[in-house]
């Protein structure tokens, strides 16, 4: 499978493309986490610390390298976070073909409550949201241990920044499917679970 999953800040991208990633035995090709693991990383532009900080979008040519290096590897992936504007999704275009298009819909004041609330594991990754999806033990990761800490971008600030940088640049991209008719809209407000049944349902009809 060659999957693209859509969906604003919060709406569930990283917690379903982790579960798609092994249910299929494709990669997870995510530019959030690859661009949190550059951070510092000097380029023409400066770091993508100074605009992730901000809850703006780094510059396309550091994220399209990026993406077509982590494609390259990829026989099937699942696509996270890319892309973000009309541009990328010409970029993305250029570079590799899509079998599924799929968009977690979500209302905005439901993704505040997601970013504010999200926990992520310093040592492992692994996602919790202190209401919705809580670690048995606060502060804890159940996977490994590690200690669960808040993201830079997810106060409700840079949230909100994000959520509008989504809307100017990003709903543009949905539009764009939803014109050639290869976008299948899910309803990412039910449980997880629901959520990925709904995905397994679209990928396995093809
Ligand atoms: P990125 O890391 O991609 O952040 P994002 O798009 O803002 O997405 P999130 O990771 O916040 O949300 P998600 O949809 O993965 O939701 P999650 O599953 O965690 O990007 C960060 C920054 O990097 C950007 O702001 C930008 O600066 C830069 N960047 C990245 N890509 C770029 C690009 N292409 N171009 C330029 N810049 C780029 O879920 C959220 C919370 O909700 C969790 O706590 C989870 O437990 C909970 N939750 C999930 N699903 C459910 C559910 N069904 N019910 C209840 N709770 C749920
Ligand atoms: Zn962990």
């Amino acid at each position: 499978h060659r999957v693209l999953l859509l969906g604003a800040p919060g709406a569930g991208k990283g917690t379903q493309s982790t579960k798609l990633a092994e249910e299929y035995g494709i990669e997870h090709v995510t530019t959030g986490d690859a661009l949190r693991a550059r951070k510092d990383m000097e380029t023409e532009y400066g770091t993508p610390r100074e605009y992730m900080e901000a809850g703006d979008l780094v510059p396309d040519p550091v994220v399209n390298e990026i993406v077509e290096a982590a494609l390259a590897d990829a026989d099937g992936f699942v696509l996270d976070g890319y892309p973000r504007n009309l541009d990328q999704a010409e970029y993305l275009s250029e570079i590799t073909d899509l079998d599924a298009v799929i968009f977690l819909d979500v209302d905005e004041e439901v993704l505040v409550d997601r970013l504010t609330g999200r926990r992520v594991c310093e040592d492992c990754g692994a996602n919790y949201h202190v209401e919705f999806a809580p670690p048995e033990e606060p502060g804890v990761c159940d996977e490994c241990g590690g200690d669960l800490h808040q993201r830079d971008d997810d106060t409700e600030e840079t949230a909100r920044e994000r959520l509008s940088v989504y809307r100017e640049n990003t709903e543009p991209v949905i539009e764009h499917f939803r014109e050639t008719g290869d976008l299948v809209e899910i309803d990412g407000e039910a449980a997880p679970d629901e959520v990925f049944d709904r995905i397994r349902n679209v990928l396995d009809e093809e």
